[in-house]
C-alpha cells in the first residue's frame, strides 16, 4: 500500500500547532540512558519514526522503554542490558543514522558494538569516517564486515586528544557518549556546539559526567567511573518550528507555534524578519505571519551553529521563490542539499544551481563538482504538481510549496515526513489545509 497525499493549494494556513522535543536531540538522549546504572526519564518526547526506531533498538539491547504518548514521557531502564544479535540490529535500524551513536555506550557496557549499514536522508555522501577515527583514537578496534561494522575495545577506552576536520554534530555526540566513561581526560577541538549538543551535555552532567565547553569550540570531558540516570525535558524542535514559520510565510498565513523557543531560532528569526515575515514571541511559543506586503530577496549561507542551519534552508528557499527579486543561497554543510529544487522548478519556481561558492563562508565544496549554490528569482506563481518526496526537509518544503500553489498536487513518499514531523497530517488539518490522504 502506498500513501497518496492530495493537496489543493492556495489557502493561507491559519491556526496553532504544537512542537515537542527536538528530533535531533531526543534519540541521542535515549541512547545516553544506556550509560546509566539507574533508569532515566525523558519528557517532551514527540511521536515520530526516529523515536520508534531507537525505542526498538534499545529494547533489543534489553532496555525497558515505557512511553506515555499523551504526556510525551519516556522511562528508560537499562538494568537488564544485553548484547543484541546482529540480525536483530539490522532488522530494527531502519533508515536512521542513530545506530552509529550506540558505539561508545555499548562498548562501555557490553564490550562490543555492531553498526549496520546506515541510512538517513540522501543529501550527500554522509560518510562516518570522523566517527570511526575518533573511536579508534579512544582505543576501539574497528572491523568492517560485509553486513556492517563490528567494534570492540579489548584494552578499554581511554581519554584522547581529538580535533575534528569539521564541527560535525554526530561526531561530537559520539565523542561525548564515549568520553564520559573513558579512562582519563578527553579534549575535543573544533567541536559542534549546536543547542542539541548543549542539551545532551546537560543530560550527561545530570548523570554524573564532568564536561566543560570553551568559547573556542573545545570540549573537555573528564572521564568518571560510573553514571546514574537523568530526568530531563528535551529542548523544542527548532527545525520543525522554523518549518511551520516558513509555511505561514509561503501560504500568506498566520501560525502560532506552541513550544517554539526564540533562543535557539535566533539566526532564523533575523532572516525571517529581513525577508518580510512577522513574528511575536510569548512565554508559550511564537506567532509567525505574512505581513501582507511584498517579500524581499536576500543572500543566505548555511553554517554550523550559531549560523543559519542547513535544515532551515529548504523551507526558506520556497519562501524566497515568493520574494520580489534575486536571492542567493550558499549551502556549506552538505554538498548535495539542493536536489529538492527540481520539483519546485516543475511547479514554476525559477531556481538555478551552481557549482561555485556564491558566498563568503569558507566552504569545503568549492572548485569541486557539487551544485551547492542556488540563485532564486521571484516572485513565481507556483502550480500544483506530482511529487515524490526525496528526503525529510526537502519533502516538507514540497508540501508547503504545494499548499501555496494554485491547483492540485499529488504527493507520494510522505512516510519520510513522519521521521521528523509529529502528526503532521493532523496539524495540516488544524491549520485549515485542503489535504486528503488515500492509500492505493
Ligand atoms: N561528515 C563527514 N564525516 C563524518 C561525519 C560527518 O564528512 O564522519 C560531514 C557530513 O557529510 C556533512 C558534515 O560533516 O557534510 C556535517 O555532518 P554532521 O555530522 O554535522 O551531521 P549529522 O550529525 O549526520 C545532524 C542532523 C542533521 C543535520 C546535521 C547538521 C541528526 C540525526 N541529524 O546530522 O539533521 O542536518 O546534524 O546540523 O541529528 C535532519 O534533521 O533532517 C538532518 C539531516
Amino acid at each position: 500500500m502506498t500513501k497518496l497525499l492530495t493537496i489543493q493549494g492556495g489557502k493561507p494556513l491559519q491556526g496553532s500547532v504544537r512542537v515537542r522535543g527536538a528530533k535531533n536531540l531526543v534519540p541521542k538522549a535515549m541512547v545516553a540512558s544506556l550509560l546509566g546504572s539507574s533508569p532515566s526519564q525523558l519528557r517532551n518526547v514527540p511521536e515520530i519514526k526516529d523515536v520508534e526506531i531507537v525505542t526498538n533498538l534499545l529494547t533489543i539491547h534489553g532496555v525497558k522503554v515505557e512511553a506515555d504518548v499523551d504526556t510525551g514521557d519516556l522511562t528508560l531502564d537499562p538494568s537488564q542490558m544485553r548484547t543484541a544479535e546482529h540480525s536483530e540490529i539490522d532488522a530494527h535500524a531502519g533508515d536512521s543514522r542513530i545506530p552509529i551513536l550506540f558505539c561508545g555506550p555499548l562498548m562501555h557496557r557490553n564490550g562490543e558494538a555492531f553498526i549496520p549499514d546506515l541510512g538517513g536522508c540522501r543529501i550527500g555522501d554522509r560518510p562516518i569516517d570522523y566517527h570511526l577515527e575518533v573511536l579508534r583514537t579512544f582505543g576501539a578496534v574497528v572491523d568492517k564486515q560485509a553486513t556492517g561494522i563490528h567494534i570492540t575495545a579489548p584494552k578499554g577506552l581511554k581519554g584522547a586528544k581529538l580535533e575534528l576536520p569539521y564541527p560535525s554534530v554526530g561526531t561530537t555526540e559520539q565523542v561525548l557518549l564515549t568520553a564520559v566513561l573513558a579512562d582519563g581526560i578527553t579534549e575535543l577541538k573544533n567541536a559542534a556546539v549546536e543547542p542539541e549538543i548543549h542539551d545532551l551535555i546537560a543530560i550527561l552532567q545530570q548523570m554524573g559526567a564532568i564536561i566543560t565547553v570553551n568559547t573556542d569550540r573545545t570540549i573537555r570531558i573528564e572521564g568518571v567511573e560510573r553514571l546514574g540516570g537523568y530526568k530531563h525535558r528535551a529542548i523544542p524542535d527548532r527545525i520543525e518550528s522554523a518549518s511551520w514559520a516558513s509555511a505561514a510565510l509561503v501560504t500568506r498565513g498566520d501560525i502560532y507555534v506552541q513550544g517554539a523557543a526564540q533562543r535557539d531560532l535566533s539566526a532564523f528569526l533575523n532572516t525571517y524578519r529581513k525577508i518580510g515575515g512577522e513574528f511575536e514571541v510569548d512565554d508559550g511559543g511564537i506567532r509567525f505571519w505574512h505581513a501582507g506586503g511584498q517579500l524581499e530577496p536576500l543572500v543566505l549561507e548555511t553554517d554550523v551553529h550559531p549560523g543559519f542551519m542547513t535544515d532551515w534552508q529548504q523551507p526558506m528557499v520556497v519562501a524566497l521563490t515568493q520574494a520580489h527579486g534575486v536571492s542567493i543561497v550558499h549551502e556549506t554543510v552538505y554538498e548535495n542539499r539542493f536536489g529538492f529544487t527540481e520539483p519546485l522548478r516543475r511547479m514554476g519556481a525559477s531556481i538555478q544551481l551552481h557549482r561555485e561558492c556564491l558566498g563568503s563562508n569558507p566552504c569545503r565544496f568549492g572548485q569541486r563538482n557539487f551544485l551547492h549554490s542556488a540563485v532564486i528569482s521571484g516572485p513565481a506563481e507556483l502550480q500544483g504538481a506530482d511529487i515524490d518526496v526525496p528526503d525529510l526537509r526537502g519533502g516538507f518544503s514540497h508540501l508547503i510549496a504545494a499548499l501555496a500553489a494554485s491547483g492540485t498536487s499529488r504527493v507520494t513518499g510522505i512516510e519520510i515526513i513522519d521521521r521528523g514531523y509529529e502528526h503532521f497530517m493532523d496539524k495540516l488539518h488544524a491549520l485549515g489545509a485542503d489535504v486528503e490522504l488515500t492509500e492505493r
